[in-house]
């Protein structure tokens, strides 16, 4: 059965953009591929994270997954830094990837920017996530559009190491949705839905009332030319609000723009497919989060699964480049 693998952050609260650019695909690919899913806290700490609340925001996350439909039954459900193996191939990884292309990532130059201080973990960051990605022999992983840039890195070193070492890694390939790849804030839609930089009236999180839902939805930033067409340069709020539709809703855009004439209309239809596809993760949110122990029992079968494929893949990698094997 083919390898499907994917991981969110444990930075912040899970939003629309994590859910139509990621988890629905998680979800719809449990019917085919053997899966892991994996909340990345080794990714959270290049940027500052208080202790307590990384501890928190990383059950909230796996419950975040549990929620929206990810079956531990048949997916494998984990922590990065429960599976030490990460780290240590992002060690190979690093000594893999060169130097310019990690100073060529779009994600290092954005957030980087104006800083004055950047943690270097943040730089070696795709090196991480490349190894994530190569210790489970995965094929397909299942992502939103900016993570497109570091699946192509994670593909190039992969195949850069297969051609000096001989054949180690599967060369996975990147999976976005139809639509929805890229949410863009409801406020500002010239920039993407996010954890950290959105406002909070832009950001449709995955755990808001139904009231907060429509209510953002009503108050998302348009224009006032009026005609209702899917133009996402020239108008990016109301084309980001089509692609939604046509993300929850299964209906194409050229359907979408052809039935409605006004912005109201589409606006009220959009708030009640996002009511209706987001409240049942919220109640199981919830529940979930009523029995962390329970949770923490399935993330710890989890990384024991998760353990035993990556270890494999790290000694078969250690052994390729010429680590010694301990006697
Ligand atoms: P993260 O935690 O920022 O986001 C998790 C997933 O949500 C998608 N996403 C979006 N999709 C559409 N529109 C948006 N506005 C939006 N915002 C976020 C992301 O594309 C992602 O699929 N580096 C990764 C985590 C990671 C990873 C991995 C992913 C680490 N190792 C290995 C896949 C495989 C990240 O920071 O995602």
């Amino acid at each position: 059965m083919a390898r499907v693998f994917s991981g969110v952050q444990p930075s912040g609260t899970l939003h629309l953009g994590n859910y139509l650019g990621a988890f629905r695909q998680w979800v719809a690919m449990q019917e085919e591929f053997d899966c892991f899913y994996c909340v990345v806290d080794l990714h959270s700490l290049t940027v500052e994270q208080d202790p307590a609340e990384l501890r928190r925001k990383t059950i909230e996350t796996a419950a975040g997954f549990l929620a929206v439909g990810v079956d531990p039954g048949r997916s494998t459900l984990f922590v990065q830094s429960h599976v030490h193996e990460h780290a240590e191939l992002a060690w190979l990884m690093e000594s893999t990837i060169a130097f310019g292309e990690l100073s060529r990532m779009t994600q290092f130059k954005e957030k980087s920017a104006g800083k004055a201080s950047v943690r270097a973990s943040l730089f070696t960051y795709p090196a991480l996530m490349a190894a994530d990605i190569l210790l489970y022999d995965t094929d397909r992983v299942p992502v939103g559009d900016d993570q497109r840039q570091h699946i192509e890195l994670t593909r190039d070193a992969a195949i850069r190491f297969n051609g000096r070492y001989g054949e180690t890694f599967v060369v996975p390939e990147a999976v976005l949705p139809a639509h929805a790849a890229r949410v863009m804030d409801l406020q500002q839609p010239r920039n993407k839905m996010s954890k950290s930089e959105s406002s909070p009236q832009g950001t449709i999180d995955l755990v808001d009332p139904p009231e907060a839902i429509s209510q953002k939805v009503r108050r998302a930033v348009t224009d006032t030319d009026g005609s209702l067409r899917y133009d996402p340069s020239a108008k990016p709020g109301l084309s980001n609000l089509i692609e939604l539709l046509a993300s929850v809703s299964g209906r194409s855009i050229e359907e979408i723009t052809s039935s409605y004439s006004q912005y109201g209309p589409l606006k009220a239809d959009l708030a009640d497919a996002l009511v209706a596809a987001l409240a049942p993760v919220r109640e199981r949110y919830g529940q979930l989060m009523a029995d962390p122990a329970e949770l923490s029992a399935l993330l710890e079968q989890g990384a024991e699964k998760a353990a035993a494929v990556a270890a494999k893949t790290l000694a078969r990698a250690k052994d390729a480049v010429g680590l010694l094997p301990r006697a």
